[in-house]
């Protein structure tokens, strides 16, 4: 049973124990999208300073929005297209520091000012899909962020069984 409580330290501490409290969460569940529900909202509720975190699963050769947390968003994405299409496509994480200056950016919520999005690879290295999180600040997300939160979907792709 999941009991909130507010995970600090430096950047990398912070990752460290964020992974392995989703590692908990997650653990003898193999429902796939009741894990990525509840990691989207531990994810929602531990970043600090985002408006919305959630993934964009691979479905018929382009991304469906998945679960989330934060203001609806929008649904289809094509590979390629946006921050989202582009990390799916490269199967890289992108970081966006000034989300106005990124050409083909797809606002969803106009709050958004900075965003990260990683891939969600499988064990052989497929696409499963993606994780974005996006800020109200500019340049939120740095090296640290995207180094903790592949390890964060690393921990997720463990338990999702991909
Ligand atoms: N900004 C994303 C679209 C998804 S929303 O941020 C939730 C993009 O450009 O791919």
């Amino acid at each position: 049973m999941y009991r909130h409580t507010k995970i600090t330290g430096t950047k990398p501490e912070f990752y460290r124990r964020l992974a392995a409290t989703l590692d908990e969460l997650l653990a003898g569940e193999p429902d796939q999208l009741a894990n990525l529900c509840n990691a989207a909202a531990l994810l929602g509720c531990q970043l600090e300073r985002i408006n919305w975190v959630g993934f964009y699963l691979c479905r018929d050769g382009q991304l469906m929005l998945g679960p989330f947390w934060g203001l609806p968003a929008c649904t289809r994405i094509a590979l390629g297209s946006g921050v989202c299409g582009q990390a799916a496509a490269q199967r890289q994480t992108v970081i966006v520091p000034d989300v106005a200056l990124f050409p083909g950016h797809i606002a969803c919520d106009s709050a958004s000012r900075s965003e990260i999005v990683v891939p969600v690879l499988g064990a052989d290295g497929e696409l499963f899909g993606v994780l974005d999180v996006d800020s109200p600040d500019l340049d939120r997300f740095d090296e640290a962020d995207a180094q903790g939160l592949a390890a964060v979907a690393a921990v997720l792709a463990r338990r999702l069984g991909i």
